[in-house]
């Protein structure tokens, strides 16, 4: 080794001792003939201090640019009083550099960015060069966090009886609900290997070959419009079980996700998590991964609506659908321009309108107001809860455009009145999902999880009625952190016959389920236990528990929301032998 301590870790206890340090050149100043500077490694910065009377070695640090890579010799010393540096962990000492304790291992251009958390460099620049930018102090902690996560969930599934085991990337197409990246097989011209979109097929084939507990931590890969929290290459620690129910796994989850936050916030873990059926979050929340942590929950006025004078709501609730709202505390002080900006808001997402009602000492304040009798429009200030100085918003529409809408709005004010408590962590299951929902534009009925989850077994006789789809619910669990799905995971589906049943419900043609997925149907018929399992979204528990808004943030070789690492420039052209060697012939 050509160190023997680390910057960051040096104290007063250190004082007097000789010392070689290895880093990077983070700044220099120059004070009345004296150099400092700051160098930095993974572990922080210290002050290190050249004297003009060696000569030498004073000159040769004169040269030094930012990010310039040294190692250097001395003594630490204790700063003169007044000139500690509160701002920095090692601010009461510094190194005196020897005479011949200077050298430079490697120069470096300068950088196009501050390495700081104060540069204001935009994200494509510092993903373009994110060497530099791995160099911050917060993405520094953030790699170092997700290591420790890691580890725990390695060291406590181990514990627990599970066994890492590896599944393929060049595999098949999993039907997890996005589009496959598919990589042609020069080996088999005009055939594709599909990237897993999750181990899904191969764990439960790991049940079946009688592994009983297993788990990876495993990079999954899906072709979908990406977002602040989704890439398409993403990572899951993903275990599958046999022999159990949903509370073994939900059991075996919270134990290895409160250790690793445990691990990483230092705070005991707020369990047990609670847990809440799909429609009590809908209802309350109009969304399936509700954040619990402030209130404003969605009110259902359809009642009241249904016989009202405002056509608008009451033909809504006449075409089968809903008109609900949220009571926003002292929202009576929105200005029009505050409400007509909510409704714009609104309306891009759907919405038809967004009413709005401020209750004031003089009653209702609202241009609707004038559609409603007196007794409606109290039924309506009761039914919100609301008091003076409040203000009541409403959606009437089909119910799942005002859940949606409802959902995101409660989302933005929370976020924009500043509601939302710091320092909360609140993780909720939830559970008693639909199995299936109708898709309208292809007229088909999908799978709300995957088409490998068990519904309760009493809902089979609804499945073979192919009547009322609606009403089957799975035996699937979300895990929710802060209104984020980190985590899903469900009870599968163990005899073919069952299995089969489901892709003819789901119209996925008998040849095409052969083709995709018989090594699965086929493993099931040859002693397939009960089996059920889990996979949470490492990178969204990361970004949660490091505090970060962005997923990219926790991730070291990020793409951009279009899907290209801008560092390797990937994807790119490929040469013309190359796609020959494929067969491989581009329309344009
Ligand atoms: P699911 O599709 O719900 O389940 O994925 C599990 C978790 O993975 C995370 N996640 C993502 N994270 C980042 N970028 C993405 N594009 C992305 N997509 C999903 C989410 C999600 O909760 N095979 C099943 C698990 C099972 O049934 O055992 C599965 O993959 O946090
Ligand atoms: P209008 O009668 O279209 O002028 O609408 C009167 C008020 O009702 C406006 O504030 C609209 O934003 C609102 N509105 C219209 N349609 C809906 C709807 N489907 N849900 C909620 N509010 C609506």
């Amino acid at each position: 080794m050509k160190r023997t301590s680390y910057c960051g870790e040096l104290s007063k206890k250190d004082a007097g001792k000789s010392v070689t340090l290895c880093g990077w050149i983070h700044s220099r100043r120059d004070h009345g003939g004296v150099l400092f500077c700051d160098l930095r490694d993974r572990t922080g910065l210290v002050q290190i201090v050249f004297k003009p009377e060696n000569k030498e070695v004073f000159q040769a640090a004169s040269t030094l640019g930012g990010e310039y890579v040294v190692q250097v010799s001395g003594r630490v010393t204790e700063r003169p009083a007044g000139t500690q540096n509160k701002n920095i962990a090692t601010g009461e000492i510094e190194l005196e550099v020897d005479p011949a304790g200077l050298v430079i291992l490697n120069a470096s251009k300068p950088p196009p960015f501050e390495i700081s958390e104060y540069s204001e460099a935009g994200e494509d620049v510092r993903l373009r060069y994110r060497y530099l930018d791995l160099r911050r102090p917060t993405l520094q902690k953030n790699m170092r966090m997700r290591h420790d996560i890691s580890q725990s969930f390695r060291q406590q599934l181990s514990k627990e009886g599970f066994l890492e085991i590896e599944t393929p990337f060049l595999t098949k197409s999993t039907p997890e609900g996005a589009r496959d990246f598919l990589v042609p097989a020069r080996l088999s011209p005009g055939a594709f290997y599909a990237l897993p979109q999750s181990p899904q097929l191969f764990k439960q084939i790991l049940m079946v070959g009688g592994y009983d507990k297993y788990f990876q931590i495993v990079r999954c890969f899906r072709d979908e419009d990406l977002r602040a929290d989704r890439q398409p290459e993403f990572t899951q620690v993903d275990l599958e079980m046999s022999f159990v129910d949903e509370k073994d796994v939900m059991g075996v989850v919270e134990r290895s996700v409160g250790e690793a936050f445990r691990v990483a916030t230092g705070q005991s873990f707020p369990g047990p998590v609670p847990h809440m059926t799909y429609d009590e979050a809908m209802n309350r929340y109009g969304t399936d991964a509700p954040d619990t942590r402030y209130g404003m929950e969605l009110v259902d006025f359809s009642a009241i609506a249904k016989t009202c004078g405002f056509q608008v709501f009451a033909k809504a609730v006449e075409a089968g659908g809903t008109v609900r709202g949220i009571r926003v505390e002292k929202g009576a002080a929105f200005s029009r321009k505050e409400l007509d900006e909510l409704t714009q808001w609104v309306n891009t997402l759907g919405a038809k309108g967004l009413a709005w009602m401020k209750w004031t000492a003089g009653g209702a304040d609202s241009p609707i107001a004038k559609f409603f009798k007196p007794a409606e429009l109290e039924a309506i200030r009761s039914a919100a809860q609301a008091k003076e100085g409040d203000l009541t918003l409403f959606v009437a529409d089909e119910a799942a455009l005002a859940f949606k809408v409802l959902g995101l709005l409660r989302r933005r004010l929370a976020e924009s009145l500043k509601r939302i408590p710091a320092g909360k962590w609140n993780f909720l299951w939830v559970e008693n999902f639909p199995s299936f929902e109708w898709d309208a534009d292809a007229e088909r009925w999908n799978a709300v999880h995957h088409p490998f989850t068990a519904p309760y077994p009493e809902h089979w006789t609804i499945i073979r009625s192919g009547k009322e789809l609606d009403k089957v619910r799975a035996r699937a669990y979300d895990l929710v952190l802060n209104g984020v799905e980190i985590g899903g995971g469900s009870i599968r589906i163990h005899e073919t016959k069952n299995q089969e049943l489901i892709f003819d419900l789901l119209k996925i043609p008998k040849e095409t389920a052969r083709m995709q997925f018989g090594f699965l149907l086929e493993a099931l018929e040859y002693g397939a236990p009960p089996h059920g399992g889990f996979a949470l979204g490492l990178d969204r528990f990361v970004a949660l528990l490091s505090g970060e808004t962005s997923i990219r943030d926790v991730i070291a070789f990020p793409k951009t929301q279009k899907g290209v690492d801008l560092l390797s420039s990937a994807p790119s052209p490929v040469s013309d032998i190359q796609l020959r060697e494929l067969g491989i012939k581009l329309s344009s």
